[in-house]
């Protein structure tokens, strides 16, 4: 492929290549060099107009690892601050020959959009409540080393579906590889016609985590609930908040994922959460470089490919 937009286009043996050239980065980056020279000559400009310490961080130090010239735009200092619109900003970067582009933006279908006007490969780092592929791939590389397998596991998706494009991305990708979806969380926090992506849906914990074998937490997104419903802190976390009663539903040896930033007490007692016999939230992490790099591997061989038989638009 050209970018890497969302999870939806990909196909499953997709998914799969990336996911076993993880694991070859995270090999690499376990070991004491940490560095490959696959992206040596291209330059890759990240450019987040929303916050971010995990993508951000890990998207710079995947392309550094990898030998490319990393560039950080800090869009709160850029000429956005003036006016300037997305298509100039990114038109006037593309000026400049980078080679990959990553991107996160607030608004659902820009980083699509500005894929459309640059001639240089596009990653999307997250875009509203629309997608968030790496996180997808990152929490399924996560998944696949915890369980030995990527398909026929019970996966529970729990608090505020409607709002991330965490809960969208990973329904997409574990969907493809025909696993058991269920989405827990309160009515008003689910998203309309959610049935239609062959998922079930719970308002109960401790019903929706009967046998599961991993329980993915989502943060209780209120920069995007726009005046809209918003739970009281103590009544979320006494209903949907999991804690060690609640965990004692899923199988014995489930584990339990959160994307981060996480909010302790609220969608996740810090105890489980710090728990290393059941989180992989830490590494979430450490797969998060590993996919990123794997990713922009892909992304610049075509690009490459591409640019050598003068195909690229
Ligand atoms: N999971 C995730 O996207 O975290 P950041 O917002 O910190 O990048």
């Amino acid at each position: 492929a050209k970018h890497l937009l969302g999870i939806e286009p990909l196909a499953p043996d997709e998914i799969r290549t990336i996911l076993d050239l993880s694991e070859q980065y995270v090999d690499l980056n376990r070991g004491a060099l940490k560095h490959s020279d696959v992206l040596s000559g291209l330059t890759q400009i990240n450019m987040f107009f929303e916050n971010s310490t995990r993508t951000q961080a890990s998207f710079e130090l995947a392309g550094k690892r990898l030998g490319a010239d990393v560039m950080n735009m800090s869009m709160q200092a850029s000429s956005i601050k003036k006016g300037e619109t997305l298509i100039d900003t990114a038109l006037t970067l593309n000026a400049m020959h980078p080679d990959l582009l990553v991107v996160r933006h607030p608004h659902s279908g820009a980083v699509d959009l500005l894929a459309q006007k640059v001639n240089c490969a596009v990653l999307n780092a997250g875009d509203g409540r629309h997608e968030h592929p790496t996180q997808a791939l990152l929490d399924a590389l996560t998944i696949r080393r915890a369980k030995g397998r990527l398909h026929r596991l019970n996966i529970a998706i729990c608090g505020d579906i409607a709002h991330s494009r965490v809960a969208r991305s990973n329904i997409l990708l574990l969907g493809k590889l025909e696993n058991r979806i269920r989405l827990i969380g309160p009515p008003t926090l689910m998203p309309a016609g959610i049935a239609e992506f062959g998922v079930e849906v719970y308002d109960d914990m401790k019903q929706g985590l009967q046998d599961v074998d991993v329980v993915m937490m989502l943060r209780l997104q209120r920069e995007r609930m726009d005046g809209g419903f918003i739970p009281s802190e103590r009544e979320y976390y006494h209903r949907f908040g999991l804690d060690a009663e609640k965990l004692a539903y899923a199988k014995e040896d489930a584990i339990v994922m959160h994307p981060g930033p996480m909010n302790r007490g609220v969608e996740i007692d810090g105890e489980i959460a710090d728990d290393i016999n059941r989180s992989v939230i830490q590494e979430q992490v450490e797969m998060g470089v590993a996919v990123r790099m794997a990713a922009m591997d892909l992304l610049a061989r075509n690009l490459r490919a591409q640019k050598a038989e003068g195909v690229w638009a």
